[in-house]
């Protein structure tokens, strides 16, 4: 913008141009401050339409599966009486033997299926969660299970999933936030790869943190690109599929745990992204909290876990 104009000579150059730069982080911050704030409303809304309809499901399923218990215990008690009454057995009828055999493989795909949606709508509800303002314990695997099968839809065309999942201590976390950040990372390595290919999700831990990792064998991150991935609003996906926000709101979100997260990429060969969550999340803010008001966490010693970039 001031390309054309002569910079003042001297000394006055200096405070001009960090006051530009002073500008440019403000604006930064603010185009920050915007995104996180859309984005946490979409979310917060998307949640509980989710756990409401989550909720909705759950009571009629409850009563189909609950009712069909009844009908497969009185199926085997009607083959158990006819058995008894007839001379030759059920056996000795033919086609009662191919009727009770229709009705009894009838119920093993009824009680395949019932199962399946009550374990997605446990699944939806956990993935829901709206009562986040505690942090809670939580076995990271669990939630990315939860966020797997919200979008299994997405990824059931075309793309292997390989889970490397260590057991995992519990962490204290904002459990739907990370869930969030494991949506973004996982619709980003969806939308990295066309036609097929694989993401693989490793989790481990060691004795300060926990990690986990999102691999896809998608299209890669060019060099000059993968400073910027980062950034608020920026995309490289045409206009209506990305808004540039995914990875912003993830690296927030990791901040909030004390964490960090980077990504490495070779173009054309695919993405890796990596979580690191510090294990005593709880006992690091109870910490920044004394220090932000001005005491010394228990020792008194003052040098305390440094928060993570
Ligand atoms: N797994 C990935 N593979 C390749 N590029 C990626 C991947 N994840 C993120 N990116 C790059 O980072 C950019 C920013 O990602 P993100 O913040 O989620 O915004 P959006 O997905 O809306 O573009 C993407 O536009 C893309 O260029
Ligand atoms: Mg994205």
């Amino acid at each position: 913008m001031a390309d054309g104009v002569q910079p003042p000579p001297g000394e006055a150059d200096a405070p001009g141009q960090e006051q530009q730069e002073a500008l440019r982080e403000a604006q930064r911050a603010l185009e920050e401050a915007q995104a996180r704030l859309v984005q946490s409303e979409k979310m917060a809304s998307l949640g509980m339409l989710v756990a409401g309809i989550a909720h909705e499901i759950n009571t009629p399923i409850g009563a189909v599966a609950s009712m069909h218990d009844t009908l497969v215990r009185a199926v085997a008690r009607m083959r158990e009486v006819l058995d008894h009454e007839l001379p030759g057995g059920v056996d000795g009828e033919p086609r009662l033997t191919k009727l009770l055999g229709i009705i009894e493989d009838a119920n093993r795909v009824i009680a395949d299926g019932t199962s399946r949606v009550t374990t997605i709508v446990r699944r939806l509800r956990s993935f829901a969660r709206l009562d986040e303002a505690e942090l809670e314990g939580a076995d990271l695997n669990e939630g990315l299970e939860d966020t797997l099968t919200l979008i299994h839809h997405e990824l059931k065309h075309g793309i292997t999933v390989a889970r490397d999942f260590a057991p995992l201590p519990k962490v204290d976390c904002f459990r739907g936030r990370l869930n969030q950040v494991f949506l973004n990372l996982l619709m980003n390595a969806r939308q990295a790869i066309t036609g097929t290919g694989t993401i693989e999700l490793r989790t481990w831990s060691d004795d300060a943190y926990v990690y986990v990792s999102v691999t896809d064998s998608g299209v890669g991150i060019a060099p000059e690109h993968l400073d910027r991935i980062f950034e608020p609003g920026f995309t490289t996906k045409g206009v209506g599929v990305g808004t540039g926000l995914g990875l912003s709101i993830c690296r927030q979100i990791v901040e909030e745990h004390c964490g960090e997260i980077w990504a490495e990429s070779v173009l054309g060969q695919g993405s890796t992204f990596t979580l690191k969550i510090p294990r005593d999340v709880k006992a690091r803010h109870e910490a920044r909290r004394l220090a932000s008001i001005g005491q010394n966490p228990a020792t008194g010693s003052g040098s305390g876990t440094a928060g993570s970039t």
